[in-house]
């Protein structure tokens, strides 16, 4: 579902981000990305998700080459992959509802299923009875919830999370891991960038380190 071979990406002042990655991630896997500050995380996604492509070598996701995607494909393509982004970016000025149905607006889908869709998955994270609020109205935690709801609600095959629980306590912490479990579940590939090293080794799934670009571990 996701495939990087000898994968490198340099950035327009020459630092090199990503140096040599290779690894692939099964339909259905949940996976860990760990690694300190600046080791590449954030970079490994802006590529999953065809924000920006690779220097040199494949990145391949739900079974398509991401060099190869022309601009008008790019739409088409990010239907298969949902982004919780490491800020959130969820629109100030709209409600809640009105953020996770971006999504669906964008791809012209009918007012009935939209909300039908954007109900059904603000419940799954416990956010009903906000949907008329505006994010800077929500804690932290409402938030990443929202932006959670909003990567999931087109169902995507592929979930990228880059840390969905920075700045969040324990409680909150279980309650977003639960939320990417049931996703999961459903058959979502879910690949989550992570600085919490406890939640790491409680959850027992595979890991993927990154350190200066290179994968140390993949276990
Ligand atoms: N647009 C850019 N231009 C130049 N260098 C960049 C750019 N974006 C990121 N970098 C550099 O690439 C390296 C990897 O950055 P990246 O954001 O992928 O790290 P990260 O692992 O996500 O870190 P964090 O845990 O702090 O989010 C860093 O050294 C960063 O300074
Ligand atoms: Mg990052």
């Amino acid at each position: 579902m996701i495939e990087f071979h000898h994968t490198y990406k340099a950035y327009s002042n020459g630092y090199k981000a990503l140096r040599d990655v290779t690894f692939k991630i099964g339909k259905g896997e949940f996976v860990f990305l760990t690694g300190p500050s600046g080791a590449g995380k954030t970079t490994m996604f802006k590529l999953i998700s065809a924000y920006d492509r690779p220097t040199s070598g494949n990145v391949r996701v739900a079974g398509r080459e991401i060099s190869l995607l022309k601009p008008r494909e790019l739409p088409f393509f990010r239907r298969h992959v949902g982004v919780v982004y490491q800020d959130f970016r969820l629109l100030r000025n709209r409600t809640v509802f009105e953020n996770v149905a971006l999504p669906l607006v964008v791809r012209g889908e009918s007012t009935l299923s939209i909300e039908r869709r954007v109900m059904d998955v603000l419940d799954q994270v416990s956010l009903f009875s906000k949907k008329d609020c505006l994010p800077l109205e929500m804690s932290g935690g409402e938030q990443q919830r929202v932006a959670i709801a909003r990567a999931l609600v087109h169902q995507p095959e592929v979930l990228i999370a880059d840390e969905p629980t920075g700045n969040l306590d324990p409680t909150l912490t279980n309650e977003i891991i639960a939320l990417l479990e049931k996703a999961n579940a459903r058959g979502t590939t879910v690949f989550v960038a992570t600085h919490d090293h406890d939640l790491v080794k409680r959850k027992k799934a595979r890991r993927i380190d990154i350190n200066l670009g290179e994968i140390q571990l993949d276990q």
